[in-house]
């Protein structure tokens, strides 16, 4: 019994969340002007009504694994692997019908076998499922480490309405205890309700989307669980030093902001625009990542913002269709930059290669979805984890 009582005491008090975020994303994208022009239509729609100025290209010996893979090499050191005894691989661009994407994953970092691993789908809002089991996991174990990763291919297909809200990457987060970035507050505000406004029917490579239903969704969702944490949490906009959004375009998410603004004070609105565009920065550069965004989007946030200091709390929109929300909060700690592990995004990002339409048309069909064997030139990735093809349907990862 006393036993009992101290642990429930230990948890209140512990501090769970973020310790470490990794990101990566192919060294290719595709200017949205040019892909605008080329597509018959006026750059700032591309640049200004959907808010992205680059959209990530992903070659064929990139998928979620070896994308998943190569962000959390970035920020694992030998000590976490030690201490990790779970992979959370949230992702609804899978590459396996059974077999889990988190699998694959720990063999490549050379992961322990007493570990659990596992994938989550539930569109965009996967990663946040996954990240909040881990705190839960966490809680009971303290001493433990998770691994989630969130990891897509966002395709609409060519030349379709969705085409400029496309991209792809990977976000690998640490959670643990006494993290060195966000420490997640308990109570959060979630909904889930059966809605068709995106969908991938099963062998189908595209995604299928009401897009203008689906913005509104979003909106709506946003509008319930910002009410509801209002409720349960007693804590009002000027409590947050940001707020952070799923960003499948860029301009979804001023319109997130604009909307919880409405009435504010000019200053308050200010602010929290000044930090939205700190927020955005990385995404405008890469698109939809699906489930990853709204971590991208903190990434973005901790290597832009030169306002935020330890102590703030930071708010988060999680989205995702068919449909999920969840609005969460959390804490920033002393060394948050050090949760980055010194990576350079903003160098990272502008040392990308940029290619032609045409080259980004060809890509987008090389991708391999259904072929049995298959042997992938991998010499001009110069990512650490590539695909090297498929033999008798079992995909070919490696180290170069
Ligand atoms: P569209 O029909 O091509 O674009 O589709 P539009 O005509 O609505 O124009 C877009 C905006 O550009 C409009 O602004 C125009 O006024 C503006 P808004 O009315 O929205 O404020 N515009 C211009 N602005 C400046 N200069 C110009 C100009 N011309 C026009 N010259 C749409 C756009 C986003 C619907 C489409 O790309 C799409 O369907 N995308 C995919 C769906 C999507 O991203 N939905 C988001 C919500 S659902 C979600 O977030 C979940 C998701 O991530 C998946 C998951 O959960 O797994 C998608």
């Amino acid at each position: 019994m006393y036993d009992i009582v101290k642990k429930t005491k230990e948890w209140k008090f512990m501090k769970i969340g973020i310790d470490k975020l990794g990101f990566f994303t192919p060294d290719l994208y595709v200017d949205m002007a040019e892909l605008a022009r080329t597509r018959h239509e006026d750059p700032n729609k591309y640049l200004i009504g959907i808010g992205q100025a680059k959209m990530a290209v992903i070659p064929p010996t990139q998928d979620v694994v070896t994308m998943a893979a190569n962000a959390a090499q970035r920020i694992l050191t030998v000590d976490d692997k030690e201490q990790l005894d779970l992979v959370i691989f949230a992702t609804e661009s899978g590459i396996d019908n059974s077999k889990a994407a988190a699998v694959y994953v720990a063999r490549l970092l050379g992961l322990k076998s007493n570990i659990r691993a596992f994938e989550v789908k539930q569109a965009c809002y996967g990663a946040t499922a996954g990240l909040q089991l881990a705190r839960d996991h966490v809680a009971l174990f303290p001493r433990s480490k998770v691994l989630v990763i969130g990891a897509d291919i966002a395709r609409y297909g060519l030349k379709t309405p969705g085409e400029p809200t496309q991209g792809g990457g990977a976000v690998a987060l640490l959670v643990s205890a006494d993290p060195q970035i966000l420490a997640l507050d308990k109570q959060s505000a979630y909904q889930t309700q059966d809605i068709m406004d995106f969908w991938r029917p099963l062998g189908q490579t595209e995604a299928m989307v009401d897009g203008k239903y689906s913005s509104n969704i979003y909106l709506e969702f946003l509008d319930h669980v910002w009410q509801d944490y209002q409720q349960k949490t007693g804590l009002k906009l000027e409590d947050l030093a940001a707020v952070l959004f799923h960003l499948p375009y860029t301009k979804l998410g001023l319109k997130g902001i604009r909307q919880l603004t409405t009435g504010a004070e000019p200053a308050l609105t200010l602010r929290l625009t000044k930090e939205f565009e700190h927020a955005r920065t990385f995404n405008r550069l890469v698109g939809n990542l699906y489930t990853g965004s709204l971590y991208l989007s903190l990434l973005s946030l901790l290597q832009q913002s030169e306002q935020l200091i330890a102590g703030d709390r930071l708010g988060l929109f999680s989205y995702g269709s068919g449909a999920e929300a969840e609005f969460y909060s959390g804490i920033l700690q002393p060394d948050f930059k050090a949760g980055l592990m010194g990576v350079d995004y903003s160098q990272l990002l502008a040392n990308r290669q940029q290619v032609s339409v045409d080259k980004y048309e060809h890509l987008f069909k090389q991708q391999l979805f259904h072929a049995a064997t298959e042997e992938l030139d991998y010499s001009n990735d110069p990512a650490r984890f590539v695909l090297a093809g498929v033999k008798e349907y079992q995909r070919q990862y490696l180290e170069h």
